[in-house]
């Protein structure tokens, strides 16, 4: 199976049409890290999957508050947004590391801030600029898990 999947994100739809897709395929437990410069758009990309996921608020970006936590239909999507660490110890600290279970959706922006503390994700989904415009979105499996969710994900 190809462990690592490239999505071309011409523009904020694209961005949607891949977190749908995502949405349809989270499973229990899942860990998800966003990876990207500033404004490369992780925070566009979960918003897509909450509202896929049939969230009807606002979805803040956790840039402030490190931490958004959502229940819908009974499932728990936790939202982190590390980038403010300023050092990876924070994460255990903080106490975040008991949203990392078996039953809750995890997904992380920034990761890199919280490095070698933090366990191995399912899916690790990176985006790049793509010629300063559009984006580029590598999706790369780290776990059975992981590889199930790419599976036909595109
Ligand atoms: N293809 C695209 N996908 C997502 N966002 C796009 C795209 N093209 C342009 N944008 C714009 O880029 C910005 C992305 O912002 P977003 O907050 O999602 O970034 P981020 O990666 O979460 O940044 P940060 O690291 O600051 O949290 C938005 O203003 C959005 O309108
Ligand atoms: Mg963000």
């Amino acid at each position: 199976m190809k462990k690592e999947i490239s999505v071309f994100l011409e523009n904020e739809k694209s961005t949607s049409e891949l977190g749908l897709k995502l949405s349809e395929k989270l499973t229990a437990g899942l860990l998800l890290f966003l990876k990207g410069d500033l404004g490369a758009g992780k925070t566009c990309l979960v918003r897509s999957i909450l509202m896929s996921l049939g969230f009807e608020g606002k979805v803040k970006s956790p840039s402030y508050s490190l931490f958004e936590q959502y229940i819908i239909d009974g499932k728990t999507i936790n939202h982190f947004d590390l980038y403010r660490f300023k050092s990876p110890e924070e994460w255990l600290a903080a106490g975040f590391n008991d949203h990392i279970n078996t039953r809750d959706i995890t997904i992380i922006e920034w990761p890199e801030k919280a490095q070698n503390i933090l366990c191995e994700p399912d899916i690790e989904i990176e985006i790049l600029y793509d010629k300063e415009i559009s984006r580029r979105a590598l999706v790369k499996a780290k776990s059975k898990k992981g590889e199930m969710v790419c599976k036909d994900l595109v």
